[in-house]
C-alpha cells in the first residue's frame, strides 16, 4: 500500500484529485467509484478547478456512489444524492445518465442492491475507487462485524456511525438507522482505490487498517490484500502509523 503524508486536508485532496485526473485523462471513459462524507469534499473542489481550467473531463465517464442512508428522500439535504448534485455533478460535464447512486428508498431493497452491483460488473468495473473512512474504520457503509458482506446490501448503521453523522442533522432522531452500502466485492476488484483521511480523529482507524491485522471488526482492513491502494493522509490521521 501506499501511504503519502500532506501537511492538511487540503492538499491531501489535491494530491488525490490530482491521482483521479491523471486517471481520466490516461481512461476519459473510466468509471469512477464516488464517495461522500466530509474529507472527499477537498477532492472534488479540485476536480471542479481542474475541469474548468480544461485540465480534464467527466463527459464520458461513469460513475457509482458507494452508499446512501435508507428512508430520507432523494432530494433532502442530507441524502447523498443531493450531496454528489451539491459538490461536484452541478458543476462538471458528467452525463447525468452516467450517474449511478444506491436507491436507499428502493421498494425492493435486495432486488435493486443485486442490480446495482450487476450494473458495475456491466460497466466493466471500477477503475478508481475513492473512499474515505469512518472513525471505527468502516468504508462506505460496511461496518465492523464479525464478517465483510460481498456484494450492495442494506446495513443497519452502529451507533458510533449514528453519532459521527449526527453533525450533519439538526439532531440524532433524525439520523437515519439504516443505509445502502456497495459491499466488499466491488471495492476490492477496483483497479486503483484512493482513500483519504484527514484530521486525528481518523487516526487510529487509519492505523489500525495499514498496521493492524486483517479483521471485519476493522472493515479497511481488507484494503492490505488491495495491489494498488494510495492512503492520502494528512499529518493528523497519519499520527499513529
Ligand atoms: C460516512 C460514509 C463513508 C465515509 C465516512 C467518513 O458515514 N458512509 O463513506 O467515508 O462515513 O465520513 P467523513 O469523511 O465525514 O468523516
Amino acid at each position: 500500500m501506499k501511504v503519502r503524508i500532506y501537511k492538511d486536508a487540503e492538499q491531501a485532496g489535491k494530491a488525490a484529485a490530482t491521482l483521479i485526473g491523471a486517471q481520466l485523462i490516461r481512461k476519459p471513459d473510466s468509471v469512477l467509484g464516488l464517495a461522500t462524507g466530509s474529507s472527499p469534499i477537498p477532492i472534488y473542489d479540485e476536480l471542479i478547478r481542474m475541469y474548468r481550467e480544461g485540465a480534464i473531463s467527466f463527459a464520458q465517464a461513469t460513475s457509482f456512489n458507494l452508499d446512501e442512508y435508507v428512508g430520507i428522500a432523494e432530494d433532502h439535504p442530507c441524502s447523498y444524492h443531493y450531496f454528489m448534485q451539491e459538490k461536484l455533478f452541478e458543476y462538471v460535464d458528467m452525463r447525468p445518465d452516467a450517474i449511478h447512486v444506491p436507491d436507499g428508498n428502493a421498494e425492493n431493497p435486495q432486488a435493486f442492491a443485486a442490480a446495482y452491483d450487476w450494473a458495475i460488473e456491466r460497466a466493466g468495473g471500477i477503475d478508481l475507487q475513492v473512499l474515505g473512512i469512518g472513525r471505527n474504520g468502516h468504508i462506505g457503509f460496511n461496518e465492523p462485524g464479525d464478517h465483510f458482506i460481498r456484494g450492495c446490501h442494506v446495513v443497519d448503521l452502529t451507533e458510533s456511525t449514528i453519532t459521527a453523522n449526527q453533525r450533519f442533522f439538526e439532531n440524532r432522531d433524525q439520523v437515519p438507522r439504516q443505509a445502502m452500502s456497495l459491499g466488499i466485492e466491488a471495492i476490492l476488484k477496483a483497479k486503483t482505490v484512493v482513500l483519504i483521511a484527514t484530521g486525528k480523529d481518523k487516526a487510529q482507524a487509519v492505523r489500525d487498517a495499514i498496521h493492524g491485522e486483517i479483521t471485519p471488526q476493522v472493515q479497511a482492513s481488507i484494503l492490505q490484500g488491495h495491489p494498488d491502494v494510495y492512503w492520502m493522509l494528512d499529518e493528523a490521521a497519519a499520527s499513529l502509523l
